[in-house]
C-alpha cells in the first residue's frame, strides 16, 4: 500500500521528526556551500533545518508523496528543487555532494534498490548520513492497532493485513550499504521512546496511515479511537531508530 500524505497535519504534529532530524543534522558536516540531498523530504519542516546548515548551498528534497511535495515546494521556495520521484526510481541530472535522510527507508521494501540509487545520486567522496526505524520499532504500538484490527467490526477489513514496514536490523543495513558500493559504513539501532503532544493526530497521520486507508469511512475514526483506549494514557510510542553513516568511496 503506497497511500498519500495528510501533509498539513503532519507538518504540524511533527515535532518528534524534528527532533530526531537536529541529531541527525548535527553528524552531517557541512561547509555551508554543498548540495545535499534530502531523501523523502516530507512536508519541509526538516528540509528547512537542513538549508538553514546551507546559507549558501542548495538542498535537492525528494519524496514520492504528492500532497508533501506540494507543501515542501510552498514552504520552501526557491531556496530548494522539490522533485517528486520514489527513492528506487532516483535519477538526479546532478550528483550531490552529500545525502541527507530522516524517518524515510523504514517506508520502502527494497533497500538494496534504494542504497544503489542514493550512491549513484552522490559524488565520489560523499556521505550518506540518514535515520530511520529499525528493528523493533513501534512493536507494542503495531501490536496493539492489530489486536484492536482483529476485533469486529474492523476484523473484516484488517483481519489479514500486518502492515507493509522495513524495520531492519544495524546487521542488514550494513550488508545493504556495502553491497551497494558504500564504504566507511557505521550503523547502530538506538531506543526512542516518546509521548506525542497531540496523540490521537499523530497516530491518525503518521503511524495508523495504512492501516486506516483499508477502513471505510465511518470506522476510520472508531478504529484510531480503539486503539488510543488499549495503549493508554499517556500514550508512549516504543520507536526504535536506526542510524546509517556511510560514504561513496572517493
Ligand atoms: C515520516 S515522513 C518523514 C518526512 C521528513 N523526512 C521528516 O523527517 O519529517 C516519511 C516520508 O517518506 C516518504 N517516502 C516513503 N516512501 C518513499 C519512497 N519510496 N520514495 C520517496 N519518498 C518516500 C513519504 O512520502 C513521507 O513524506
Amino acid at each position: 500500500m503506497n497511500v498519500d500524505w495528510e501533509a498539513s497535519t503532519y507538518d504540524r504534529v511533527s515535532h518528534i521528526q524534528a527532533e530526531w532530524a537536529r541529531a541527525v543534522l548535527d553528524r552531517l558536516p557541512l561547509n555551508g556551500d554543498e548540495t545535499v540531498l534530502d531523501a523523502g523530504c516530507g512536508s519541509g519542516r526538516v528540509t528547512a533545518m537542513l538549508l538553514e546548515r546551507l546559507p549558501h548551498g542548495h538542498v535537492v528534497a525528494v519524496d514520492a508523496a504528492p500532497s508533501m511535495v506540494e507543501h515542501a515546494r510552498k514552504a520552501l521556495g526557491d531556496r530548494a528543487t522539490v522533485i517528486l520521484s520514489d527513492l528506487t526510481e532516483l535519477e538526479l541530472d546532478e550528483p550531490v555532494d552529500a545525502a541527507f535522510s530522516n524517518a524515510v527507508f523504514h517506508w520502502i521494501m527494497d533497500h538494496e534498490r534504494l542504497f544503489q540509487r542514493l550512491h549513484a545520486a552522490l559524488k565520489p567522496g560523499g556521505r550518506l548520513i540518514a535515520q530511520y526505524g529499525g528493528q523493533g520499532n513501534v512493536e507494542n504500538f503495531h501490536d496493539a492497532a492489530r489486536l484492536v484490527g482483529a476485533e469486529p467490526p474492523f476484523a473484516e477489513y484488517l483481519g489479514e493485513w500486518h502492515g507493509a514496514w522495513n524495520f531492519t536490523s544495524a546487521d542488514y543495513a550494513r550488508e545493504k550499504l556495502e553491497a551497494a558500493g558504500f564504504t566507511d559504513v557505521e550503523t547502530w539501532l538506538e531506543p526512542a521512546p516518546m509521548i506525542p503532544e497531540e496523540p490521537r493526530e499523530f497516530i491518525r497521520v503518521v503511524c495508523l496511515r495504512q492501516y486506516l486507508e483499508s477502513l471505510p469511512d465511518d470506522l476510520k475514526d472508531r478504529y484510531v479511537d480503539a486503539v488510543a483506549d488499549r495503549l493508554g494514557n499517556p500514550l508512549e510510542l516504543d520507536y526504535v531508530r536506526l542510524n546509517v553513516d556511510a560514504r561513496r568511496p572517493a
